[in-house]
């Protein structure tokens, strides 16, 4: 399946990547040349999105070598461990950017144990050759993280199409769905917005509706931007209208994506994501997650131990750089969690967790 909109355009030498702030009404580039420019775009906001935000971290690894790499310098394990913190620090809800980032980090180890001098080859390894390799395998890493991402969304989603379908059987569905979990997420046709594409493909969408999604609102500049760019029936909502949509039973059901899952299926989504799924239950209208086995983290137990992003008082106290709200205090969590007992089933491109 085509995907028409990509977050990133890559290069030997550098990546650019959508500026995801200026959507829709400007297509613009931000192009990033080492680690630190990327992480600066992630924690900045011109990407993001879970999978998103790990493929640029990926790509950002490998051009912090080839920078250190073009000027001479040898490239060391320190380096790239400390650009790792750095990047991972940039947006610490989404488990995708350190796992990413951890993965670029395995592959310079092995390198570097592969390679290391032995007491027959001397230094001759450390030189520019080791360089030019260590910067391949890289830079392959990188690709490979983002190539695989575009066969996860597609499996993650005819997982979800089919239990949806097999489980929920009706002729088309009103399909509600939060923040942005499409291409411009993703490196493929995206998470729960991978599965409503498909959806549509089966001629099973009657209407998408999009929260908005404050305060950032990648629901009204981003999905709507992307389903009407694919000519998929889309319904804007403002977020605090859902429970009275899913009262009129207007929802079928509803889809999100994930930021990262406890080792107990508690989920961290955009903010709002639980108030959705209380009002879900309450409703009895299925509420599904679409996400990447990336976004799991077997290593936190529960939702709890989580820790959720707060972001800067300013994405609430203006829009698009117009003051709408007197400066008084904001509390501006980023993602909320949502318990595994609201959620009906999670796809992963392995799996289907009920
Ligand atoms: O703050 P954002 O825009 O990075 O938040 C994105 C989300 O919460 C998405 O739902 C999540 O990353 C899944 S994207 C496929």
């Amino acid at each position: 399946m085509k995907t028409n909109l990509s977050f990133i355009k890559t290069a030997r030498d550098k990546i650019q990547l959508l500026n995801q702030k200026l959507l829709p009404h400007k297509l613009d580039y931000v192009t990033c040349t080492n680690g630190n420019d990327v992480a600066k775009a992630i924690k900045d906001m011109i990407v993001r999105g879970a999978p998103a935000i790990g493929i640029s971290a990926a790509y950002g690894m490998y051009l912090t070598a080839w920078e250190l790499s073009k000027k001479n310098k040898k490239v060391t394990l320190d380096v790239l461990k400390k650009q790792k913190q750095l990047l991972d620090a940039a947006r610490p809800t989404a488990v995708n950017l350190a796992w990413a980032t951890t993965q670029m980090l395995s592959t310079a180890n092995a390198f570097f144990a592969r390679e290391a001098p032995t007491p027959t080859s001397g230094r001759a390894n450390q030189g520019k050759d080791a360089n030019l390799k260590l910067l391949l395998a890289l830079y392959e890493k990188a690709l490979e993280i983002h190539n695989d991402d575009a066969e996860r969304c597609l499996a993650m989603s005819n997982n979800a199409v089919k239990y949806l379908v097999t489980k929920y059987p009706k002729e088309k569905y009103n399909i509600l769905t939060h923040c942005n979990t499409g291409s411009l997420a993703t490196g493929g046709i995206g998470t729960a917005l991978g599965a409503i594409r498909l959806l549509h493909e089966k001629g099973k969408i009657n209407m998408v509706y999009a929260d908005e999604t404050r305060p950032y609102l990648q629901g009204s500049r981003l999905t709507a931007f992307e389903l009407q760019k694919e000519k998929i029936p889309v319904t804007l909502t403002v977020d605090s209208q859902a429970a009275y949509l899913m009262q009129k039973k207007l929802i079928d059901a509803v889809f999100v994506g994930a930021d990262r899952i406890a080792a107990n299926g508690d989920v961290a989504n955009k903010i709002g994501t639980y108030g959705l799924s209380v009002l879900a239950k309450a409703h009895r209208i299925p509420f599904f997650v679409v996400a990447p086995k990336s976004t799991f983290d077997n290593s936190i137990e529960n939702g709890d131990k989580i820790v959720v992003e707060e972001r800067s008082a300013t994405e609430v106290l203006e829009i698009a750089g117009r003051v709408i709200a007197p400066k008084v205090p904001v509390v501006n969590y980023s993602f909320d969690v949502t318990p595994q007992s609201n959620i009906t089933a999670i796809f992963s491109e392995e799996d289907t967790l009920e």
